[in-house]
């Protein structure tokens, strides 16, 4: 049996690497401009802290995580394999995880990280949703004030204007409210959604019980059609989180952020107080795909055995951004190529390359050969291919007298110099 790869993951082939470099080195630029350290967690975490972190019924601990477990005999000794551990299906509670086990409680506060990788769930496979995923992920812990909200949507804004989206996107943002707040909320919805429960889908009719807010921002039509009625999550805010979120929206407007106020944008994770909001195309009005989502989870620290700690972050789906870059045929920057390629000619052209390789690429260049190929015209392609600046022709003549053709990939014109030149001649024209 031919065997393929498991259904929702990608094979990232070199010619696509472009997008996923373009969208690193924008993020690690930006986040090194606001202050944020990069993290990286382990890919597997205790199932327990995903349970606690983002709730027992929400759709991702239900049914979309990966179990990990070790093949073999497991004797009464392996303790700590009895232990369940699940991939990551997200970024933060395994952030806040590493922020209580090293001590960061003790560091200035805000500490600000960030991270890209894959991560899993077990959803359908289709466009744009995927069993591995891809986000880059941001973190601001320790810090209760509205403009954080405000610094942390500015620094995806900019990430999303240097991608080439700005004219593509838009914040959709909402208020859920606090601890104090939510219950007064959580039992008007109920109530109203108590009346229509037959109606709503076998999910939300779950939901009713164990988590009724879902219900508002439910994609399945019937609904939605329901939820057009129900009360207002922002009518209900406590006077605090009014204020909270009025701040939100106008340090938005101050800075020129468009968005838009979704009174029904809940999120699928539990441990959200006060501000979510997700990053969508201007013309998914139904938010089918968001580009990326977050908001502010100030009860997830303690729930997680910490001191209390406001917290606000967000994550962007970096495989549904690379399918809008091409979507929208943004531009994206090249793969740097090699420095130099060398084209040899001849079994001793051959030798000299060798020493050549090892020489040069201990001097800091990058260098590339093919050995398998002999003539003159499908080494220059490769070279072409590789997007070489220099090609250094090594034939059967320049192997006898010690020199070398020295080719500028860009310009038609080549010179023989000596080898002994060559160090200087490429340190001068690579500027090394
Ligand atoms: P999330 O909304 O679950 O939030 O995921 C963030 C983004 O990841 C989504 O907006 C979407 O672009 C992308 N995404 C999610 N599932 C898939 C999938 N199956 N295939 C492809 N892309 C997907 C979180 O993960 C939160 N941890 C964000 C956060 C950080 N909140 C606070 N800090």
């Amino acid at each position: 049996m031919k065997i393929q790869k498991p259904r929702g993951t990608r094979d990232i082939l070199p010619e696509d690497q472009k997008y996923w470099q373009f969208i690193f080195n924008c993020v690690n630029k930006r986040c090194q401009g606001f202050g944020f350290g990069k993290i990286e967690t382990p890919m597997f975490e205790a199932k327990q802290l995903y349970v606690r972190g983002i709730g027992e019924t929400t759709d991702i601990v239900e049914k979309e995580m990966y179990e990990v477990s070790r093949l073999g005999n497991i004797t009464s000794d392996d303790n700590e394999d009895k232990e369940s551990l699940v991939l990551r299906p997200e970024y933060t509670a395994g952030v806040i995880r590493a922020y209580l086990e090293n001590g960061m409680q003790t560091w200035p506060q805000p500490v600000k990280l960030y991270s890209y990788g894959p991560l899993f769930r077990y959803d359908k496979p289709q466009k744009g949703r995927y069993r591995q995923l891809w986000q880059f992920n941001f973190e601001i812990i320790g810090d209760d004030n509205p403009l954080t909200d405000t610094l942390l949507i500015l620094l995806i804004w900019q990430i999303f204007c240097d991608l080439g989206l700005k004219e593509n996107i838009i914040v959709d943002i909402n208020s859920i409210g606090c601890k104090s707040c939510r219950p007064k909320i959580r039992k008007k919805i109920v109530e109203y959604f108590r009346k229509y429960s037959t109606s709503l889908c076998v999910d939300c009719q779950k939901r009713l019980e164990f988590n009724p807010l879902r219900i508002l921002d439910c994609k399945v039509e019937k609904c939605q059609k329901i939820a057009v009625s129900s009360p207002q999550i922002l009518d209900n805010l406590c006077d605090e989180c009014k204020k909270f979120f009025t701040s939100v929206l106008e340090y938005l407007d101050q800075i020129n952020i468009p968005y838009d106020l979704n009174p029904r944008l809940v999120r699928g994770l539990d441990y959200y107080t006060r501000t979510t909001f997700e990053i969508r195309d201007k013309n998914d009005v139904n938010r089918q795909a968001s580009l990326g989502g977050g908001g502010r989870y100030d009860n997830l620290i303690e729930l997680l055995g910490g001191k209390s700690t406001p917290a606000v972050g967000f994550a962007g789906g970096i495989d549904r951004i690379i399918e809008k870059l091409k979507e929208k045929e943004v531009k994206v920057p090249d793969i740097k190529g090699v420095d130099i390629f060398i084209v040899q000619l001849g079994d001793k052209a051959k030798k000299i390359a060798l020493s050549l390789i090892s020489d040069l690429g201990q001097k800091g260049f990058g260098v590339s050969c093919l050995f398998g190929k002999e003539s003159l015209k499908a080494q220059l392609r490769d070279a072409n291919k590789m997007k070489a600046k220099f090609a250094l022709i090594i034939g059967q003549r320049e192997a006898l007298d010690d020199t070398i053709i020295v080719k500028n990939m860009d310009e038609v014109s080549q010179e023989t110099i000596s080898m002994e030149e060559l160090d200087n001649y490429l340190y001068n024209k690579l500027s090394k």
